[in-house]
């Protein structure tokens, strides 16, 4: 229940219109157990000793608490509606906000589908109960005890009888919560599941079709979809026992009601008109019991909902400002890896081992290296996508990790080995690190990365609208473009990984060269394969095994590095293949 108590408190910023909701509830319980006295009184004062009078304002009576049922019925419904959807609203933005804020740690393990899920059905869970759910509950303890209240007033004998069969249905219910209560989770874990090979298979459509893997799919998700059947037909199937059971009980109770008020009224110890009212009282003291129990399953799929939602809210986002961090000031691009080592949360091997180099501002670094080696791994350590191990990494003498990540990454500008575009025009995804940024400034950055040509044969230029995840360009137009966002940035220190892969070698000769006019003033780091590329780099980085192999310029490796020699002769061999 503790998750739950938690979500209460999101209805903090609306506790006037919880307390209006209250306030209505409460007048529509009163109004509900007042009116069963009018009602023995209509029998008894009325009916009985045929005064038409009395029926006559007994009814007006009647109308009135009616009219007050139906008005507050509306304003309860109403207001505790919109404080939820208040709740709900201000939820869905933390959670979104924090997921945007947890590290790339985490999301290196997270499934997209479960996090959607938490953000859509599970709040959506909680929202039912803190609205509708949480009112009915204080509601239900009211009615409650104004009904036990008034019954012990009127008639304690038959109140014990009454009393009776409430620990009866209560064990029922406690039951049916001990049995069922925990698959309310799995429900939503299922669901979760479905909804990551739902997204999974959306993301993949190309690559499912490629690999005609439609059918592996297609069975990959009907298990989950079975899975997720089965948990519900087990709740629904409790559900459907043990209500029944509990009307069962109470109609015993009612039996006795009847059987002992009946003799009372016979021997006159009880008129027909409380007899009436009491049998009305005893719907009113079933009514919270089964409310009780209807909310008290929604609470617990709330609460697990709950749980899973403060699962991701209470993750902690591991790279973080540090108290006290400073702006990192403009920089000149002195980059310093200082025995670094960097091992992957869940990883048993380090990923880089003891990496120590001086890049000096300005200059072009190129790293090499088979796959797999940590190639990648190191540059995400300069803008912090991650923090070393052990080690550390230093921009112009400040440690990144004592610096604010806004003045470090926006002084960083990036290009990554799988290009992320977003469903908008052209212009939005290259000016999406910067968005003030002038159509002349666009235009450059564009023509720099070789993308301009490109986007002025489509037919709407830079406004063309390119597709989630820029479908509908082709890998090495993707590749430019995702250039052309970084170049805008004009950023000081520069990183390009593997980025010039995806284009042919012309387009790359001439990307090249405009990088190595761009590189000036500024200090690059460049993962590439090619010996176009590194040829003319200040410094190559290379790495064996995350460890730095050797580092130098293209001509000291190739007169004392194997390692480099196997390398650079592979690709000649590739070459040779390829013009045989
Ligand atoms: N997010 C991650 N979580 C755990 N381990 C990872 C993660 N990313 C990479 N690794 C591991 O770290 C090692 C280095 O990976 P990295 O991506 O840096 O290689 P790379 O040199 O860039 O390779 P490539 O040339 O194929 O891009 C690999 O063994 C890889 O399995
Ligand atoms: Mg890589």
């Amino acid at each position: 229940m503790k998750y739950l108590l938690r979500t209460l408190s999101s209805l903090r910023p609306y506790w006037i219109t919880v307390f209006g909701a209250f306030v209505s509830l409460l007048l529509v319980t009163a109004a509900n157990l007042i009116s069963p006295q009018v009602l023995a009184i209509v029998i008894d004062q009325g009916i009985s000793v045929r005064n038409l009078a009395i029926v006559g304002y007994a009814s007006l009576a009647l109308i009135g608490l009616a009219t007050i049922r139906g008005v507050f019925s509306f304003t309860q419904g109403y207001l505790i509606e919109r404080a939820s959807q208040g709740a709900a609203y201000d939820i869905r933005n933390s959670l979104f906000e924090h997921i945007a804020h947890l590290s790339f740690s985490y999301h290196d393990k997270a499934q997209t589908g479960q996090l959607m899920t938490r953000v859509t059905n599970d709040v959506e869970q909680v929202r039912t109960f803190i609205g509708n759910g949480f009112l009915q509950v204080l509601n239900a303890v009211v009615m409650l005890f104004g009904s036990i209240t008034i019954l012990l007033v009127m008639n304690w004998q038959l109140t014990l009888v009454a009393l009776a069969m409430v620990p009866l249905v209560m064990i029922v219910f406690i039951a049916f919560f001990r049995i069922v209560g925990p698959h309310f989770r799995l429900i939503q874990q299922k669901l979760g599941n479905l909804n990551t090979v739902l997204q999974e298979n959306l993301a993949g459509v190309r690559v499912v079709k490629a690999f005609a893997r439609e059918p592996y799919e297609w069975t990959r998700y009907r298990a989950v979809n079975d899975d997720l059947l089965t948990e519900n037909l087990f709740t629904v199937r409790g559900f459907s026992l043990a209500f029944p059971l509990i009307f069962f009980v109470a109609n015993m109770g009612s039996l006795g009601i009847i059987w002992l008020g009946g003799r009372q009224v016979i021997t006159d110890t009880l008129t027909i008109g409380e007899l009436v009212a009491f049998n009305t009282y005893l719907a009113f003291l079933l009514m919270p019991i089964f409310i009780l129990g209807g909310t008290l399953s929604s609470i617990s799929s709330a609460d697990a909902s709950a749980r899973r939602i403060f699962e991701v809210v209470d993750a902690p986002i591991e790279i973080i400002d540090k108290p006290g961090a400073k702006m990192l000031p403009a920089v000149q691009g002195r980059v310093v890896f200082d025995n670094v080592s960097f091992r992957y949360s869940g990883n048993e091997q380090a990923s880089l081992s003891a990496i120590s180099f001086v890049a000096e501002p300005g200059r072009n670094i190129a790293i090499m290296g088979r796959t797999g080696t940590g190639k990648s791994t190191l540059i995400n350590l300069i803008p912090r996508f991650y923090d070393v191990t052990s080690g550390s990494v230093t921009i112009d003498g400040h440690d990144v990790r004592t610096v604010t990540l806004t003045s470090l990454r926006t002084q960083i500008g990036i290009v990554l080995q799988e290009t992320t575009l977003f469903s908008g025009t052209i212009r939005e995804n290259i000016t999406y690190g910067c968005p003030p940024a002038d159509d002349a400034a666009i235009e450059t950055a564009a023509r720099i990365a070789q993308a301009h040509d490109f986007i002025t044969e489509l037919p709407d230029g830079y406004d063309t609208i390119v597709g989630e995840r820029g479908i509908g360009l082709s890998g090495g137009q993707r590749q430019r473009l995702a250039i052309a966002r970084a170049l805008l940035l004009d950023p000081p220190l520069l990183i390009l990984d593997d980025s010039t892969s995806a284009v042919d070698v012309e387009t790359e000769y001439k990307i090249q060269r405009a990088l190595e006019y761009l590189r000036e003033g500024r200090t690059s780091f460049t993962i590439a394969q090619r010996i176009s590329t590194v040829r003319n780099a200040d410094l190559i980085l290379l790495l064996d095994q995350g460890r730095l192999a050797d580092q130098g310029t293209y001509e000291d490796l190739l007169n004392r590095s194997g390692v480099f020699c196997e390398l650079i002769a592979e690709q000649f061999a590739d070459a040779e293949s390829v013009t045989k």
